[in-house]
């Protein structure tokens, strides 16, 4: 391997490029983020948190398995960064509650649960009775629910805060408003072209969520991803009045452990604009008041929207790219808070594996 100040360069501090560089400098290698604007602050600081692969998987998907193995890695990871990072993470386990309106709704959930129960999924029907009891805020006016026991929260802004914090004092570098435009891999490097000049590395890892495909990597094609907005609002609650995320289809409302609760969400693929849509947040303002019908006596405190990373396939896109020094970690759409733990490991995993074998292989020619 050429002699190169950082193994590995990072493009993108969300919460996926900045977990990837905790990992790497767990593992000893020295890395560096490059991210075009701050540490978490697109996708990553508009995510509501929800881990709910339940609500999330109608079937059998090459992604699912990965998604409940992410799930089950979720309180390890919150206890590992806590205590490295001094920061403490709003995580918690309620479960969900997803409602059905009406009896054809209730038998659609009752045929999706038991798909979902081959699949991993546990969930358990609920009268409205049982409903009432365990979550009286709910809109009483409805045919059932179905409870997913192991659906969780998380704030993904005090992940980020606490992986920056980690990061930093692992020594990882962190260049904020640098955007990454081009990867050039030679033979044992890669040359990172950004607007602030050029950067050598080990390895690259792209990771910079609805942006990634526009980063241009000489000799590979990239997977396209491509923005798919969404909105999400606000409430100021007194704390513990929620209880479990509830949800009905897309809509969803959850509560940090301070009382914030939340309401979304949309989806548009409108490109990166950034003007909120009155519409839009009246629509999630009724879904959300339908849900829990306190709501429409409150008026929401904010509102605020983000960019999820669609790709065609709707899968995320993690590995080697068709040059092994560049790896690739983007495209996660609506699981990117929830696929981050193994995502992380995985292709920190990869490169350090790769490095070790480097190291092996100079040390044997010498
Ligand atoms: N994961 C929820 C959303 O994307 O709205």
């Amino acid at each position: 391997m050429k002699e190169v100040a950082l193994d590995v360069i990072i493009a993108g501090g969300g919460i996926i490029g900045s977990s990837i560089a905790w990992r790497l400098s767990q593992a000893g290698l020295r890395a560096a983020i490059l991210d075009a604007g701050r540490l978490g602050a697109e996708a990553s600081w508009a995510a509501a948190g929800m881990l709910a692969p339940g609500g999330e998987f109608e079937g059998s998907s090459p992604i699912h398995q990965f998604a409940l193995a992410n799930l089950r890695a979720y309180p390890a990871f919150v206890e590992e960064l806590q205590s490295e990072s001094g920061c403490s993470i709003d995580f918690q386990r309620f479960g969900a509650i997803e409602i059905a309106g009406s009896e054809a709704e209730w038998q659609r959930l009752a045929a999706r649960a038991e798909i979902q129960a081959e699949l991993g999924i546990s969930a358990s029907s609920m009268s409205p009775e049982q409903v009432r009891r365990e979550a009286p805020l709910v809109n009483p006016e409805i045919a059932g629910a179905f409870f997913y026991p192991e659906d969780a929260v998380v704030n993904p802004r005090e992940i980020t805060h606490a992986l920056s914090r980690a990061c930093r004092e692992r020594g990882v570098e962190i260049y904020e408003g640098v955007r990454v435009r081009a990867i050039r891999p030679e033979t044992d490097s890669v040359l990172v072209m950004t607007d602030a000049g050029q950067f050598a590395a080990g390895w690259a890892v792209i990771a910079a969520g609805a942006w990634s495909s526009m980063i241009t990597v000489e000799g590979c094609e990239l997977a396209r991803v491509f923005p798919v907005r969404g909105h999400l609002v606000g409430y100021s609650l007194e704390a513990e009045t929620v209880g479990p995320i509830i949800r009905r289809g897309h809509s969803y409302l959850l509560q940090r452990a301070g009382g914030f609760t939340i309401a979304g969400s949309s989806t548009e693929d409108c490109g990166f604009r950034r003007d909120l849509d009155r519409a839009i947040i009246t629509d999630i303002e009724n879904r959300a008041a339908q849900m829990l019908p306190m709501l429409a006596e409150r008026t929401t405190d904010t509102a605020w929207l983000g960019f999820r990373p669609a790709t065609e396939r709707e899968q995320p896109v993690i590995g080697p790219a068709a040059h092994p020094l560049v790896w690739l970690a983007y495209g996660h759409y609506r699981n990117g808070i929830l696929m981050t733990p193994l995502t992380a490991a995985r292709v920190a995993s990869g490169i350090t594996a790769s490095s070790e074998m480097d190291c092996f292989g100079r040390s044997e020619s010498h």
